[in-house]
């Protein structure tokens, strides 16, 4: 019997647990034509989502998505690329079709191509002379807009669009998607919040306001249960709810680290969790992580380390109390100067005035610790 859990990569149908609203919501978003932001921290299920979501308009027929995957990507010439291959590979078309069709649009008359990585897939190219970049980069932008003139609704997705801020290309870029229509939507999506923040909310900067703030959250205590009970139940094992609430309450709901422990859960379960088997699965998970973690923390400055402290004892309320400040001899000023640079690092957070870590497994690694 195969495993019903998994993580790593992105979760489609078979592994994707709820997020209704998120989705209906999405959808009639991308539909309108708006451009949306959407950050959260790392393995959070961003790139779940908006796939997920897509695939579905897809399926219904109501638009075609271009997916641009900007990780690592360290050159305006890389950009180019693979922008360009991200377009050519939603035309779905036969290779000399879609050789012709950019032949005919791309002005310069432009050398393309076409190789095969190492999983078989067909990966295009453009060849430009450096003096010809930012021309090459216009054209390239524009290229959508021949969907948008079939009628067609269209859906353009930069995932870890952060790494645009180095490129020196973000002026040139709204410039150009700002005249697309209303038919072609972009989402920007990453998980570096204070640089995305930056880049849509400084007044001075291109991208300033232009998009709407989509939020996800941590998937519910209630999804959980029933996601993970069908899953063990339909592979002939049982769990009861307290041992996945008890999960929830370590992984705080978040997605990546929810799938881990249900998967190892089950692996190690001959027919129904118990407390023992449980117990021995924390451990595995927590060893596994356990580097990680200590290098994390090590890489810290002794101040940062004790705000994060701080931070965990107080369950990150009221963290300027007089007491705790003299217990942890440090200065308001510095207190808050800190402060603002975990949030910088995101390694912490805040909600509703309250602070948190970002990754719950280190928050709960740091109250094994100190505790
Ligand atoms: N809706 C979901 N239901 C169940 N599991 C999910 C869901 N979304 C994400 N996950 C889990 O989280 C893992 C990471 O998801 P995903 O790659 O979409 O996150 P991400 O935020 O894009 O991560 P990264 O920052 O690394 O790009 C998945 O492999 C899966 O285990
Ligand atoms: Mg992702």
């Amino acid at each position: 019997m195969r495993n019903p859990f998994y993580y790593g990569g992105i979760v489609s149908e078979k592994y994707f647990c709820n997020r209704e609203n998120e989705i209906k919501e999405l959808k009639k978003d991308i539909l309108n034509g708006l451009n949306i932001l959407i950050y959260a921290p790392r393995r959070f299920g961003k790139s779940s989502l908006v796939i997920h979501t897509l695939e579905k308009l897809k399926k219904e027929k109501k638009l075609k998505y271009i997916f641009v995957d900007l990780m690592g990507i360290s050159s305006k010439e890389e950009f180019i690329n693979e922008y360009f291959n991200a377009v050519a590979q939603s035309l779905e078309e036969p290779l000399d079709k879609v050789i012709n069709f950019f032949k005919n649009v791309i002005k310069f008359r432009p050398v393309i191509r076409v190789t095969v990585d190492e999983y078989g897939r067909t990966k295009f190219h453009l060849e430009f002379s450096p003096e010809k970049t930012l021309e090459t980069l216009e054209e390239v932008l524009d290229l959508p807009l021949f969907y948008a003139k079939k009628g067609r609704n269209i859906c353009i997705v930069f995932d870890e669009f952060q790494e645009i801020e180095v490129l020196g290309i973000e002026n040139r870029l709204r410039s150009k998607l700002q005249h697309h229509s209303n038919r072609i939507s972009y989402i920007f999506m990453g998980s570096k919040k204070s640089i995305l923040q930056k880049i849509f909310q400084d007044k001075k900067r291109a991208f300033y306001r232009s998009v709407k703030h989509f939020q996800i959250k941590e998937i519910s205590e209630k999804d959980w249960i029933k996601f993970i009970q069908d899953r063990f139940k339909k592979t002939g094992k049982d769990i009861d709810k307290s041992f996945i609430k008890e999960i929830v309450t370590i992984t705080r709901g978040f997605p990546y680290y929810t799938q881990q422990f249900a998967y190892e859960l089950w692996e190690n379960t001959e027919k129904e969790v118990d407390e023992q088997v449980f117990k021995e699965t924390l451990k595995l998970i927590m060893e596994r992580e356990e580097d990680l973690f200590a290098t994390e923390w090590d890489n810290l400055t002794s101040n940062q380390k004790k705000v994060l402290k701080l931070i965990v004892e107080k369950n990150g309320q009221n963290l300027y109390d007089e007491h705790i400040l003299a217990k942890y001899e440090i200065k308001v000023g510095s207190l808050r100067k800190i402060i603002q640079i975990l949030m910088e690092k995101d390694i912490i957070d805040r909600r509703e005035n309250r602070y948190y870590l970002q990754d719950p497994l280190f928050e709960y690694w740091l109250k094994q610790k100190i505790y």
